[in-house]
């Protein structure tokens, strides 16, 4: 019967077939040991010359590093490790012998490692990276069902600028039509609230930012949330319980991962509300205590978002930023208008930013000033200023860096080894 490693503690005793890769391979005398990789988990098939026929026995012997095997054989019990098992084979096949692999004979630039990313997802950091990060997204997907928010699928393709213009990729769309491709299904989630009250999206959306920082990719995925009748606060309520319960999922579900990473769990334990919440005038001020140069009215540079992070011990939200450094639709704050009711949430341990958000401004007119302040062309943002035409209502929301997440919970220092195959100023293959 084929059977998963992953589900070899179920069969103890029991005559399986598994198949996989021999992730490596040593044998002495009339002993082979493969170490078996199958997606599910990692193994260890002990080959004994007596125990199997010749055919097999000549496969154990000839199999290399990433060859493709099917190994039949009996589950044992670890003699000394708990929830360890081995596969005592009764027979192998090989089904395809790999050439000479090319990595983990010696140590590896990141330079070679991502020329060669279509291997190098199969090391068991990797595999580890990604389970994680797929483990995010259900975790996202569930809470969002079980809090009321509709999935809406958000135009890849749009006529116009979310976050700013200087970052737009563009594309020919027929004839002598330009199109943009998204920044964020922010705009579109909020013309949805109306509809379904509560959504969200998730998807690739992509920057042409030339920036060549460990916390920057050009496409990567974003998960936009957008509520009606949720203020600033309320907005920053909703993002506290969704990491913390993320958190959480990765850390029941992804302990064997989170280990092969060498991640110290200890920090993500301590993640759950409430976040520290300070403002922005209140981080310069500590900034400059910690000898940051940064000014009243400056948005955080990344050097200043990891020395901030350092001094706390759980996710931080950063309010009020100064209008003139966000975004257009921010919703500005009543008893001082030169800020808006923003807030960026930045991840502990020198991480920084993972989420954006705010509460939006509603008023049509105020918004109108806003797109001519901000040089948007107004006949593209007609749609979106009909939104505050037609049942305007008190309205917030956010978004999430997908890779900034998977890099601050499996504790990496740059976001390339977060997405399967990154895509870098420098980098377009494979
Ligand atoms: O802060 P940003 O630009 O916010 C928005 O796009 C809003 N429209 C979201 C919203 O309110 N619905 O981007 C959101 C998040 C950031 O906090 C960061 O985690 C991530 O997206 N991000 C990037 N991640 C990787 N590479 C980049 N170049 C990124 N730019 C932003
Ligand atoms: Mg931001």
């Amino acid at each position: 019967m084929d059977c998963l490693i992953s589900r070899f503690g179920d069969h103890v005793g029991e005559p399986v077939t598994v198949r996989g890769w021999t992730h490596n391979v040593r044998s002495s005398g009339s002993i082979a040991f493969l170490q078996l990789r199958d997606g599910s988990g990692f193994t260890q098939a002990v080959v004994s010359k007596e125990k199997v026929d010749e055919a097999s026995w000549l496969a154990a012997t000839s199999a290399t590093i990433e060859s493709s095997v099917v190994i039949m054989g009996t589950v044992s019990a670890h003699p000394k490790k708990e929830e360890v098992y081995e596969l005592q084979a009764t027979a192998v096949e090989l089904l395809q012998r790999a050439e000479e692999y090319p990595i983990g004979k010696k140590e590896h630039g990141p330079d070679f490692l991502l020329d060669n990313r279509h291997l190098w997802l199969r090391a068991p950091s990797q595999w580890a990276i990604q389970r994680i990060r797929d483990t995010i997204i259900h975790a996202t997907y569930d809470w969002m069902r079980d809090h009321d928010f509709v999935k809406i699928d958000a135009p890849i393709f749009t006529p116009n600028a979310c976050e700013g213009t200087t970052e737009l990729f563009e594309v020919d769309y027929f004839e002598d039509r330009k199109a943009y491709l998204t920044q964020s299904g922010q705009l579109y989630l909020e013309a949805a609230i109306a509809s379904v009250g509560r959504c969200f999206d998730f998807g690739p959306v992509f920057r042409a930012e030339k920036s060549k920082t460990r916390r920057h990719l050009i496409e990567f995925w974003m998960m936009d949330a957008e509520a009606a009748f949720v203020d600033h606060a309320g907005n920053m309520d909703i993002q506290e319980q969704l990491i913390s319960f993320i958190v959480g999922q990765v850390l029941t579900r992804r302990r064997t991962e989170l280990q092969i990473l060498e991640r110290d769990v200890k920090p993500l334990e301590n993640v759950s509300p409430p976040f520290y919440r300070i403002t922005h005038a209140e981080a310069v001020a500590k900034l400059n205590e910690l000898g940051s140069d940064i000014g009243e009215m400056d948005d955080l540079g990344a050097d200043d978002e990891t020395l901030l992070t350092r001094q706390f011990d759980k996710p931080l939200f950063i309010e009020k930023y100064p209008a003139a450094v966000k975004a257009f639709y921010m919703k500005r704050d009543t008893s001082d208008p030169t800020r808006v009711l923003n807030s960026d949430l930045l991840a502990p341990e020198g991480y920084g930013e993972i989420i954006g958000g705010s509460q939006r401004e509603d008023d049509y007119d105020a918004l109108v000033a806003r797109v001519r302040e901000h040089n948007l062309p107004e006949h593209a943002f007609q749609w979106y200023l009909d939104l505050r035409r037609y049942g305007s209502v008190p309205h917030s929301g956010f978004g999430y860096g997908l890779e900034r997440i998977v890099a601050w919970i499996c504790g990496l220092p740059h976001v390339r080894e977060t997405i399967p195959f990154p895509r870098l100023l420098n980098r377009l293959e494979p």
